[in-house]
């Protein structure tokens, strides 16, 4: 299996994914939110691009049957009723509800992947289920770290670094210069997670706005056993 990997949500726009499987990658925090609300029985996501879009997509929903959440620069987005907070997305909020989530870079990095076959997201909390998936398929991938305002963060190249490893474990793989790249840092002698994230700039922003207990649940490994899958412009459990 050919793996590519995307350095931005930016850089998607220099690949083709006809035929491909896409892994959309926001540990901090979007794709750890979106595995989190479905694995408490959200219905489904559905990204927005706009919060005009989230809004109108709120709107056509039966009242009661869904939730607006996101953020813009990590703060909850003004009239939503949740943010970007993966411990906001508890059962007693998102049981039986379609969740409708916009934010800054996440849900744009999976609309960039419309021409791929198919569209799964990935962070620390589901990351070995996603493998599995993922080794599963006998088409190429492309793994897109969605990036933090069109540059590079660390914690997406780490979760990448770290899913490739994976499925080579379970499978012969053949990854571009920058999957060599993540997989060395994974594999470096750094420490754990957290050590090697420490000086991550966006980790080091959501700190410094309050979201300590929000990195920690993101970089926890394997919390849950599923995968997000795209269709139709829904996410739902695969
Ligand atoms: C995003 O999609 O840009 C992020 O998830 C931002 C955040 O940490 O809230």
């Amino acid at each position: 299996m050919q793996i590519e990997v995307a350095a931005t949500l930016q850089d998607c726009q220099s690949i083709d994914m006809t035929g491909k499987t896409a892994v959309v990658i926001d540990v901090l925090r979007a794709t750890s939110v979106i595995a989190t609300a479905l694995h408490n029985g959200a219905v489904a996501v559905l990204p927005a691009e706009t919060e005009h879009e989230a809004r109108q997509l709120f709107n056509s929903f039966p009242s009661g049957s869904a939730i607006l959440g996101g953020e813009r620069n990590a703060i909850k987005i003004e009239g939503f009723h949740q943010g970007n907070s993966p411990l906001e997305y508890t059962p007693e909020i998102v049981a039986g509800k379609t969740v409708i989530l916009s934010t800054t870079n996440g849900t744009r990095a999976l609309k960039m992947c419309r021409q791929a076959h198919e569209t799964v997201t990935a962070g620390f909390v589901n990351i070995s289920a996603v493998a599995d998936f993922v080794a599963k398929k006998s088409n190429d991938t492309v793994i897109v770290c969605s990036g933090t305002a069109g540059k590079f963060s660390l914690d997406d190249a780490l979760c990448a670094g770290m899913l490739i490893s994976l499925i080579s474990d379970r499978k012969s793989v053949e990854t571009d210069d920058l999957g060599k790249m993540v997989l060395q840092f994974y594999g470096s002698e750094a420490g754990n997670i957290s050590a090697k994230l420490k000086s991550c700039t966006h980790l080091k922003y959501l700190q410094s706005k309050g979201y300590q207990k929000d990195i920690d649940y993101c970089l926890q490994t394997n919390l849950l056993n599923l995968v997000p899958i795209s269709t139709e412009d829904q996410i739902v459990i695969a």
